[in-house]
């Protein structure tokens, strides 16, 4: 596909029509950090519609990292409640521990060296709230790319090289939701709404006709 007219295609959708999430709140690149964390750390197991709603009761119980640090654990895992993988409070109440005293990461390195922080995680933080050119790549990302390649066999390494070669290094948190949101709402696993969507003119997948024939299922 050609990379740049899919690109600014992408971000004018995003523009239009992305999601109004209650952690996307501040202009791009002045996000609260926080709050962007605990949400990416969120919505790794709950989806994004449920999610918010948990976002919500969390950051009302601590507003701030300060607040999660201070905070007994007990407390933290009620807060949790609802969305599984307890691990994973346990990992921000440790990691907030951690940086309370000099405060939160700047740097990509600084947030991976955090108990709980993937790359994922790492890259969508500093991509969304400090400018940062780092693709994410989640399945919501393996599946957009997959298509618009034509690739029925996407490994991790070839969607990360495609997401980074595809990201606009001007707006890479926004590419990066726009990515995220397509995903969700248009290029969905089964029945993928490609009349609605705004590369399909350059996706290989719609083209053959059979947009939900990939990425093929994975062969465990
Ligand atoms: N899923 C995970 N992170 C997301 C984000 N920032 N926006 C939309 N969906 C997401």
């Amino acid at each position: 596909p050609h990379l740049p007219a899919v690109r600014a295609a992408l971000l004018a959708w995003f523009d239009r029509s992305g999601r109004a999430l209650p952690w996307r709140v501040g202009p791009e690149g002045r996000r609260d950090p926080y709050r962007v964390w605990v949400s990416e750390v969120l919505l790794q197991q709950t989806q994004v519609v449920r999610g918010q709603v948990y976002f919500e009761r969390f950051m009302t119980a601590f507003p701030t990292v300060q607040a999660l640090a201070a905070a007994p654990i007990e407390a933290v895992l009620k807060a949790w409640e609802g969305c599984g993988y307890y691990a994973r409070a346990r990992n921000l109440h440790r990691a907030a521990g951690k940086v309370v005293g000099e405060g939160l990461p700047t740097t990509y390195e600084g947030w991976l060296a955090l108990p709980g922080v993937g790359p994922y995680t790492a890259a969508a933080v500093v991509s969304l709230t400090l400018g940062e050119a780092r693709a994410v790549n989640d399945g919501n990302v393996r599946r957009v790319l997959a298509r618009l390649h034509g690739e029925k066999q996407p490994t991790d390494p070839w969607v990360q090289a495609r997401a980074d070669d595809l990201l606009d290094p001007e707006r890479p948190g926004a590419f990066n939701e726009a990515v995220m949101d397509l995903g969700a709402t248009v290029c969905t696993p089964k029945v993928p709404k490609c009349p609605d969507c705004p590369v399909s003119l350059w996706c290989a997948a719609f083209q053959s006709g059979q947009p939900a024939a990939y990425p093929a299922p994975k062969v465990r």
